[in-house]
């Protein structure tokens, strides 16, 4: 703990302390009452707990089949507990950590490790430590690799990943994974020949804003389906599913489950077939924003303390297409009612971290004031990096049931990020 020397720190400190609940985590019924308590210094990461069970529970009631949240979206171990807790209990895993991740927060959790490229030590972890029988493959050396890890194990389920156009998303998974449609007939063939458990699965690609594409993705799937002449135990219609961002409308989730089951209704599979999906963004995107603070103002740039190497780099990925919402707090005096369109640049001395929106906030944005980015809960913290000494932020919770507490409108005195992090 740092010492306290002047009052108007020990004022700070004790209103951080009537908002800390006892658990540890730092909870305000509203950013707007954060940001007025806290006047944070560095980027603030607010986890709504509610949007996750809205997200899950939209999935649970719509989806004709089981959930797998891909864990990468957002590997924070409160997300995972919120969905466990929600009714989502089977996770799609990336990596070996991933997997340790989500058995540290629940190992009754059902885990698929679905990245078609995996190593040998992690199959083994997987498989042996872990008790991990379904593996996702897109080639034949990967099935050897996971047939010689697990011993020619007798109760694996092998799920083919199956290639698609690069055409049905803004972001195309299956230049880097997937197997053709000859290749993926034969490794149908030949996993069940070897598997006690066969499926397929694709990715129609990250961010499909169409509900279409995933009736294109079950028709193509068909054919192989039918040419390979093999019983499915899985079919499995990825992740991709998108939401509307500034620029960037996206279908309503009950559309693309509509969709779906159309689809599967054409498709004639075994009774016992599962049927499964594997969102990230779609469950986790409001699950967080990101509180940023302006630093400076250069024309129409702001520069603010996070960005491209931090919580932001998918604001400069996507561009024009996936801008996020935005808005602006103003702890003494009120910002213009007059909005603007503004780009951003972040903290680090790389011309790169520049986010180009555009953004619309109040005309007289400035140094001093905060920046609410909204839809931050998928791909956002999960990027962050160390560069340039700019890894510092802080995590708060958001629950609007909380009675709203009184803050003082008096001005602060700023305490550097080291005090921030060792007052919480
Ligand atoms: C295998 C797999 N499943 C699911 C997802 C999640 O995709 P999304 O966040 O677009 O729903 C990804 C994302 O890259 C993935 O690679």
């Amino acid at each position: 703990m740092v010492a306290l020397t002047q009052s108007r720190d020990l004022v700070a400190f004790k209103q951080r302390r009537r908002n800390n609940v006892t658990d540890g985590v730092l909870r305000f019924g509203s950013v707007e009452e954060m940001v007025r308590s806290l006047r944070p210094s560095m980027p603030v990461r607010c986890f709504y707990p509610a949007a996750i069970d809205a997200a899950a529970a939209e999935f649970i009631e719509g989806f004709p089949g089981d959930i797998l949240y891909a864990v990468k979206a957002n590997p924070n171990t409160a997300v995972i507990a919120r969905l466990f807790g929600a009714g989502v209990t089977r996770f799609d895993v990336a990596s070996l950590q991933e997997i340790e991740l989500v058995h540290g927060v629940s190992p009754d959790a059902f885990m698929a490790y679905m990245h078609p490229i995996k190593s040998r030590e992690s199959i083994h972890a997987a498989y042996h430590t872990y008790g991990i029988r379904t593996f996702a493959i897109d080639c034949f050396e990967e099935m050897h690799k996971i047939l010689e890890e697990t011993q020619a194990a007798t109760d694996l389920t092998l799920v083919i990943r199956l290639a698609m156009p690069d055409d049905m998303a803004h972001h195309a998974l299956s230049k880097k994974f997937g197997a053709q449609a000859d290749e993926a007939v034969l490794l149908l063939q030949d996993a069940a020949k070897v598997a006690s458990k066969v499926g397929l699965c694709f990715h129609v690609g990250h961010l499909c804003t169409d509900h279409v594409q995933y009736r294109r993705a079950i028709d193509y799937a068909a054919k192989i389906i039918e040419q390979a002449g093999v019983e499915l135990d899985v079919f499995d219609v990825g992740g991709g599913f998108a939401r509307t961002f500034p620029g960037m409308e996206a279908s309503a989730l009950s559309d693309y489950f509509t969709t779906i089951k159309d689809g599967l209704a054409t498709l004639h599979l075994p009774q016992g077939c599962k049927i499964w999906c594997e969102p990230g963004l779609a469950l986790a995107a409001d699950s967080e924003s990101l509180v940023v603070r302006v630093e400076l103002r250069k024309g129409n740039a702001l520069y603010i303390n996070d960005g491209t190497y931090g919580s932001l780099f998918d604001a400069a990925k996507y561009t024009d297409k996936k801008r996020f919402p935005v808005h602006l707090i103003r702890v003494s005096r009120k910002a213009s009612q007059i909005m603007q369109p503004f780009e951003f640049y972040g903290p680090t001395c790389d011309s790169i971290d520049h986010m180009p929106g555009p953004f619309v906030l109040p005309k007289d944005a400035r140094e001093g004031d905060w920046i609410v980015i909204g839809r931050q809960g998928a791909y956002g913290s999960a990027f962050r990096t160390n560069f340039n000494g700019f890894h510092d932020y802080m995590s708060v919770e958001i629950d609007p049931t909380l009675p709203a507490r009184r803050t003082t409108r008096r001005k602060l005195t700023l305490t550097t990020p080291s005090q921030e992090i060792q007052e919480q």
